[in-house]
């Protein structure tokens, strides 16, 4: 367990300065390129998450798209995308978040989820936590169980954690 942590850990690579000065990126493109960490990080979400009655697994726009659909197919449920403002073709629903700077919006589809289901919200990073709150949020309107939010990368100085109050929250690496 502690070995797989630490080659995913060691997988990532931070960029400095990127997209602005002081900004520490956390780049997961290098994780996907290395097949055994890649497998890894999916494996210890199925461990995690097979026997815990999900039937959806949602995942946020953009890297959430990565790591949530092989996750999704390994236990069985179907994938959701929570979306950015405009992409989705069908009727929505949405629900905006505050940004570092300014305001965002995140779309789901009406029926893609029913009431009483369970889900699993997986994104790449937490932060702020503002974007898996905007998550939350939208589940919960349409009276979806969120079971937990899974994401490779927690940043805690942000404190992100707090702002998700009680909600479960399960990450792989803490960024120092
Ligand atoms: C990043 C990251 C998370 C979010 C976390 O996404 O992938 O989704 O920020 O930040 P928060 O916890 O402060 O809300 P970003 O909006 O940069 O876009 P992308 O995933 O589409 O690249
Ligand atoms: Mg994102």
């Amino acid at each position: 367990q502690d070995a797989r942590i630490a080659r995913i850990a060691a997988a990532i690579r931070v960029i400095p300065n990127f997209p602005k000065p002081g900004i520490m990126f956390q780049d997961i493109t290098t994780l996907l390129l290395d097949t055994r960490a890649f497998r890894d990080t999916i494996d210890l979400f199925v461990e995690r998450y097979k026997d815990r009655d999900i039937s959806v697994v949602a995942g946020i726009e953009a890297r959430g798209f990565i790591f949530g659909p092989p996750v999704a197919l390994a236990i069985g449920a179907k994938f959701v995308p929570l979306r950015k403002p405009n992409k989705l073709p069908g009727e929505v629903i949405s629900e905006e978040y505050s940004l570092e700077y300014g305001k965002d919006k995140m779309e789901m589809h009406v029926g893609a989820v029913q009431a009483g289901e369970r889900a699993l919200v997986i994104d790449d990073l937490i932060a702020t936590g503002g974007t898996l709150c905007a998550a939350i949020s939208l589940l919960e309107r349409v009276g979806v169980h969120v079971v937990e939010c899974a994401c490779v990368i927690e940043l805690p100085e942000l404190k992100g954690r707090e702002r998700l109050e009680d909600k479960p929250l399960f990450v792989l690496v803490d960024a120092a």
